[in-house]
This record gives structure tokens, sequence and C-alpha cells, in this order.
């Protein structure tokens, strides 16, 4: 942590819903990592708030039936209340309906303004209702014309814009000379690929028309400010732009925007234009992490796979949750969430490695030293205590440098390792067997040895599980967190602390056994294997197919059902055309009497799930021969 002082911030969050686990994720990090700066001695401002303009928000009030004020007021609150319970510790919330907001973003307007940044014109073209921009048609997707996409409307109607395009060679020479600008560096070439295409002055007004819910551009009252022309300017009204000098020096350039990768653009292309127009320093790092997702798929409300923090929280406690978030995500890349991947590594990090280590120290220290932490005898450590010292100290570096280089990931990785190391350090020194020894020493040197790597590494897992590692600490004797000097030196651990019963500090989560299965209820229709066992079920592949002249729902099929070549006439042409289903292996009733169809001969019949006015056929994947029983 080389900086002088860090801030921080997160992206404001929409107030049209509530939080999700994305919402929580980015604000979890951004509070790991000014733990760490504050850990390390960094004096740290972190910032986060709610963007409560625009579009969206106006929509949820409308069928909330509330005004866009009682909306942001309503919702602002699960946003506030999920941040406390996940021990956020931010240093400001800002809204942006708030005065302070609303006066530096009308003062950057009226700045811009004055000195002709933005400039009003007649636009006449598309637009994206569903983004709320105005698009060209190059940015439609490939092949697509705009009438061709029920979104796209063709609007015509005067707006403010800002010169953005003036800037765009400026803005890829900045990229380039300055490699840290952007990270990960896959996100960098994003936005050099987007600047390859011309770019666009900013459309940064809505007429009150047609959007009511925004902040009044200060040179025309008729106009609403675009809900991202607004927002982004948080990030320095919230620290004193054009109010408060002092701060605003103290805490701008930011160290570290934080975002999701679906905001690339808004931060890496509008914002430093925006800045650069305003005469205002550029942000060191704008950071795009990846996506959670739910197993391999995309968390979306209509698909109903969105993770709900408070959850997650309720069933395993909020430091689990923090951690598993902190340490599963590599930062940059898309991570998956499973209630199983989560089991695992609570398991397995928390319960057996961490978990276990304290409960063995805090016991051995309670049976063989009357729960009081020994003095470290005399002496030049033995080889394998001077091993574990190292591997602990050598986990403070690690584990900082790789925080400063975004891996935190890999950072908790190291400090379990070593943990896992005084675990392994127990097993060889074996303490119960110490205990018998009449000379006291090598039993206080592994007892202590143990204790002050434990001190250590709580330390360092604190900013991950503030909460748990406290506990932790009071287990051992220990009050308040550590300092980074505090940290690089091994072998302070207090005298005659007080080491008590830990409890379990991360219970097992033990798998849920499988549900029985109600036993059915006797009820009418219900049949014996034996019934069922008399329908023989077989692939079969299709070879030909033809529609049945004067009759539009039927097919007439050729089909190798095993050695066996057969016709059946299967009434699904309102379905699929004769192409569709050559080729396919399908599920047939290969036992069912022939009968004739509009004169043709069907032997068998196809299976097919159908509902409402869908049908799609029973087909088998991958490679199986035709004729293979289905049971
Ligand atoms: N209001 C804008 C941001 C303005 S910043 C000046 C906005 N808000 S949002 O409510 O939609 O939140 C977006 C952010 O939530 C993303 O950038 C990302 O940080 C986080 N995430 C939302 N869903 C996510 C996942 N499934 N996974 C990880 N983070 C994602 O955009």
């Amino acid at each position: 942590m080389n900086s002088e002082r860090f801030y921080i911030t997160t992206p404001i969050y929409y107030v049209n819903d509530k939080p999700h686990i994305g919402h929580a994720y980015t604000t979890i990090l951004a509070d790991v990592l000014a733990r760490y700066h504050r850990l390390a001695g960094v004096p740290t401002h972190f910032l986060t708030g709610t963007d409560e303009h625009g579009q969206k928000v106006q929509r949820a009030a409308e069928k909330a039936g509330m005004t866009p004020q009682q909306q942001a007021d309503a919702t602002v609150v699960h946003f506030q209340n999920l941040w406390k319970r996940l021990e956020i510790t931010n240093d400001d919330f800002i809204r942006t309906t708030e005065p302070r907001h609303v006066r530096v973003v009308q003062a950057c307007l009226q700045d811009l303004y004055d000195r002709g940044e933005i400039y009003k014109a007649e636009y006449d073209g598309l637009y994206d209702v569903t983004s709320e921009t105005f698009v060209t048609e190059k940015d439609l997707p490939e092949g697509k014309k705009p009438e061709d996409l029920p979104n796209i409307v063709r609007i015509k109607e005067s707006n403010y814009f800002f010169r953005m395009s003036a800037y765009q060679q400026w803005l890829i020479d900045y990229i380039n000379e300055n490699p840290t600008f952007i990270q990960p560096d896959h996100r960098r070439n994003e936005t050099l690929g987007f600047l390859r295409k011309p770019l666009q002055d900013l459309c940064i007004s809505r007429p009150k028309s047609r959007l009511a819910w925004g902040i009044e551009l200060p040179f025309d009252k008729d106009y609403v400010c675009y809900v991202w022309f607004d927002a982004l300017v948080n990030y320095i009204s919230a620290i004193g732009y054009k109010s408060d000098d002092a701060m605003f020096a103290k805490w701008w350039p930011v160290n570290y925007h934080l975002i999701g990768k679906d905001i690339l653009t808004t931060h890496t292309v509008y914002w430093p234009t925006m800045l650069k127009a305003l005469g205002v320093p550029q942000p060191k790092t704008v950071f795009a992490h990846g996506w959670w997702l739910s197993g391999d798929a995309k968390m979306s409300k209509s698909l109903g796979n969105v993770v709900n923090p408070m959850d997650m929280i309720d069933r395993y406690g909020v430091d689990a949750f923090r951690y598993f978030l902190m340490a599963e995500m590599i930062l940059g890349q898309d991570a998956s969430f499973t209630e199983d991947a989560f089991t695992r590594r609570y398991n397995a990090d928390l319960a057996n490695d961490l978990g276990n280590l304290l409960s063995r120290v805090a016991n051995m220290t309670r049976r063989f030293c009357d729960g009081k932490s020994p003095a470290l005898p005399a002496g030049e450590l033995d080889a394998e205590s001077a091993d574990v010292r190292a591997a602990v100290l050598r986990a403070v570096e690690s584990c900082f440098s790789l925080v400063h280089g975004m891996r935190i990931d890999q950072a908790l990785a190291d400090v379990l390792a070593a943990v896992k190391r005084v675990n392994k350090y127990f097993e060889v020194k074996q303490p119960w067997s110490l205990a018998k020894q009449a000379d006291p020493a090598e039993l206080h040197t592994c007892l202590y040895v143990a204790l002050e790597s434990l001190r250590i590494l709580s330390s360092l897992l604190q900013p991950v599980m503030p909460g748990k590692m406290e506990a932790l600490r009071a287990a051992i004797g220990l009050r308040g967190p550590c300092t980074i000097e505090e940290l690089r030196q091994f072998g302070i651990f207090p005298v005659g602390r007080d080491v008590v019963e830990p409890g379990p500090l991360f219970p097992r989560i033990e798998k849920k056994a499988p549900a029985t299965p109600p036993a059915p209820a006797p009820a009418e229709g219900l049949i014996e294997y034996a019934d069922f066992a008399k329908v023989q079920l077989r692939t079969a592949k299709v070879l030909e197919a033809e529609k049945v002249p004067g009759a539009d729902k039927l097919l007439k099929l050729q089909i190798q059902l095993g050695e066996e070549k057969r016709q059946i006439i299967a009434g699904i042409a309102l379905h699929y055309t004769p192409e569709q289903v050559v080729g396919k292996t399908v599920v047939v009733v290969a036992n069912l009497k022939p009968a004739k169809i509009r004169g043709f001969e069907s032997n068998g019949m196809l299976l097919a799930a159908s509902s409402g006015d869908q049908l799609r056929l029973v087909t088998v994947e991958g490679a199986l021969p035709s004729g293979a029983a289905v049971k």
C-alpha cells in the first residue's frame, strides 16, 4: 500500500429496485480494500450511494403509485440497511437528490455551457427506449434495420449536447500513455476498441415533456440533465468539488472507481472526457470486475435465479458471505455462485482450517497452561517453529502486496495456506505429548508460536471477516486490531492473557439429506410399474420427412429404429419443418399397434411435450445408437 491516502468509490446504485448480490459484491469489495488500507495506516475515504434520477426510477415510481422522490426514499433504506448488516464502513453515502449534489451538477453544467462545451442542436435520429440513449445505425445489431427493432424509435427534438467528440484523440492517447488508468488490461482494450469508431457528442438533456425526473438545466428550465451526466458527478460532488477546496484537494484524484463490466463505457469514455472539459485531473484507476453468475447463467429476475444477499446472511452469517465472495472471484473475471461451492469453501477454509486451528490452540492452552498465554522461552526457535514464523511473516507481505495488485482471492489463499501450516505444526509438535515432559519449554514454545500466528493471521483476515475475527481474537485474549507494525513483528504476544473456550466459530454446514419424497397419496390413476413396463420406449433416428398432402398438421417420417426402418405419421407439422426433424434422435413408443392415418400406415408414435400452443419433440442428447431402450 504505497499511497499516502486512499479514496475509493462504488457505482451509485439505482433505486428502482432492492439490492441484489451484484450490488453487495461491489460494495463489499470496496469495503475490504478500504479496510486493508486503514489497516496499513493509510488515510482512507470510501464513498458509496444511490443514483436516484432518470427514467428507470420514474417508471418504478409510476408502477408503485408513488412520486419518484417517495420511491427513492423508500428504496434507499434497503441499501442502507444492507450495508449496515454487511458491516460496510463507508465514510459517506451520497444520494443524487441531495442539494449538495444537485448544486454541483448545475455548477458543472453552467461552467461547461459558458465555455461552449455544451451546445443546443436539433436531434433527428434514432433513440433506444430501453437504454434511454441516442444511437446511430452503426450501434444496431449486425444486419438489423431500425424498423426491425421495437425498442428503436426515430425522434426529432431539440437537445443539449456535450462536445465529447472533440476529446476522442486526447482520450486514446491518455489511455495509451497511462496503462493503469483502465484495469484489468482486457477492459482497457475494450475501451480502445470502442474508440476506434468515431465518437459522437453526448446528448446530456431530456425535455421535461418526455422525462421530468432529473436535475433541471441551469440555463434552460424546460430540460433536465441526462441521468449519467448527473450520476458520474457524484464522485466529485461528495468530496467538495466547487464547495470545499481543501477536502477536494485531499481526496482527488480517486485511487479506484470500482465498477462492474456493464458500465465500462460511461466510466472510461463519458467520465474522463467530462473531467477533461471541466479541467479536473483523471482518476488513477477505473477497475471493472466481472459478473456473478448463478451457476453458468446470467442472474435475472425473469429467470428467478437472483441471489438475495439478505437470505445468504440469514443462513450463513455476514462474515462467511463476505469471505466467499472475496475468495471465489478472480477480479476481472466472471464467477459462479452456487450453494454447493459456498458450502464446500466454507467447510474447507473456515470450519476445518481456521475454526479447527482456533479450537485446538484454545483447548491446549486451557488444558496445559491454565488458560493463560505462556511466555516465549528464552533462546533460539527450533527449526520447525522458525519455519512457521517465516511462513506467517511471509503471508503478511504477500497478503498486502496481492491486495495492492487487486488479487484478493490469492491474498486470502496465501493466508489460508499459512493457517494450514500452523495446523500442520500442531500435528508435528503434538502439544498433548509435549505436556508430558517435565520441562515445559517446548510446550510453551509450541503454544506461543501458535497463538502468535493466530494473532497475525486473524488480523490479516479481519478486513474480510471483521466480526468473526474480532471474536477469534477475543477468545485468545486480544482486544482491538493490530497496527501494521505489530503485524510485521513475530514475538510480541502479551503474556498471561485469558484464553477461553471459543465456541464453534464456523459451525460446519452439514449437507441436508435429500428430502425423502412424501409417500404418494393413494390416488386414482396411479399405475403399477408393470403397467409402465408394457410401453416400449425406444430411441429412433429420423431419416426422411415430408408433409402429408392435404393435412397441414402431419409429417410423414421414415425412421431408423435399431436394425429396423419404419414409417410414422406425426402431428407436428405446425411446429417443425421437415428439414428441422431430419437427423434428430427422437423417442418413440415402439409397440403401439400400427394404424392408418390419412391412408398412410403409421407404425409407432413420437413423444413430444406440449403446453398451450407450443410443442417440442422429446429428443436424446449425445451419440446413442437408435433403438436404445428409454426407461
Ligand atoms: N446507477 C448506475 C451506476 C452509476 S455510477 C455513476 C448503475 N446502477 S445499478 O444499480 O444498475 O448497479 C450497477 C452495478 O451493480 C454494476 O456496475 C456492478 O457493480 C453491480 N452489479 C449488478 N449486477 C451484477 C452482477 N450480477 N455481478 C456483479 N456485479 C453486478 O448501473
